[in-house]
């Protein structure tokens, strides 16, 4: 079963969100000698991206040893106001100074499907011989029930060979690439960060109803019986799940 952490408020959410990154960094850098970590888009990581970088939590990771993806990217230009390399880099790595030779960013420069191949290699060259284990793999949640690019009823969602797909989203009229939901599970660890009341509806119908398909709801594809999955909630975002589930 998921692990649901909830909070009040949303700094509280964060703060106890970032403590958790840092201590899995600790752990996976002294066991592995790095963390693999798989950053999430959209705005609801901003807020987390800026503590990471702030006083409080700067000098308590090695950067150094800190490897950054992305779990999806929209298909357009690097520079794109679209980008989410580009808003990670605004909050995140430009603050801390991180080493280019440290983040592997979507190249969009070919074609989708050349980018989304591009992207695989890129990522299966960084883990070589070990299997591609991201160390975390930060979620957000759209108020469709939407988790990286993968979009309610479109085909990337019974994909099971490619780790790394294009796929053109109807809903958002863009190209997108995304990590499948097979390489996403196959982390040692997710967290889905969300909050906010317009999220209360996807929460209920991914950790509490039951009806319907994974088709509707894709962010059930991500392993929902797993100790490795920790959802970081405020209380909007809670307000629909019942006692039996919280
Ligand atoms: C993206 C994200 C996407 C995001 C959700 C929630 O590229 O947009 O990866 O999956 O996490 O859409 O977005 P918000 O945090 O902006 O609500």
């Amino acid at each position: 079963m998921a692990v649901l952490k909830i909070y009040k408020e949303v700094s509280d959410l964060v703060d106890a969100l970032a403590e958790y990154i840092c201590d899995l960094a600790e752990e996976a850098i002294k066991a592995r000698g790095e963390f693999t970590f798989v950053l999430s888009g959209g705005s609801s990581p901003k807020k987390l991206y800026a503590l990471l970088a702030s006083e409080k939590f700067r000098s308590r990771f090695d950067w150094d040893k800190i490897y950054f993806f992305f779990g999806d990217e929209r298909f357009v230009p690097e520079g794109n106001p679209e980008r989410n390399s580009l808003m990670a880099e605004n909050a995140l790595f430009k603050p801390l100074a991180i080493k280019n030779s440290n983040i592997f960013k979507v190249d969009t420069t070919g074609t989708p499907e050349e980018s989304a191949q591009k992207y695989a290699e890129m990522i299966a060259k960084h883990f070589g011989e070990k299997p591609i284990e991201f160390d975390l793999n930060l979620l957000g949640l759209g108020d469709n029930s939407h988790t990286a690019s993968l979009f309610p009823n479109t085909s990337v969602l019974h994909e099971n060979e490619a780790t790394i797909r294009s796929v053109y989203v109807e809903e958002v009229q863009m190209e997108r690439i995304t990590m499948t939901a097979p390489l996403i599970n196959r982390s040692r660890n997710i967290a889905f960060l969300v909050f906010g009341a317009g999220k209360s509806e996807a929460v209920f119908h991914i950790l509490e109803d039951q009806s319907g398909s994974a088709d509707l709801y894709p962010a059930r594809l991500i392993a929902q019986d797993a100790e490795k999955v920790k959802w970081f909630l405020d209380g909007a975002a809670a307000s629909r799940l019942t006692e039996t589930v919280k």
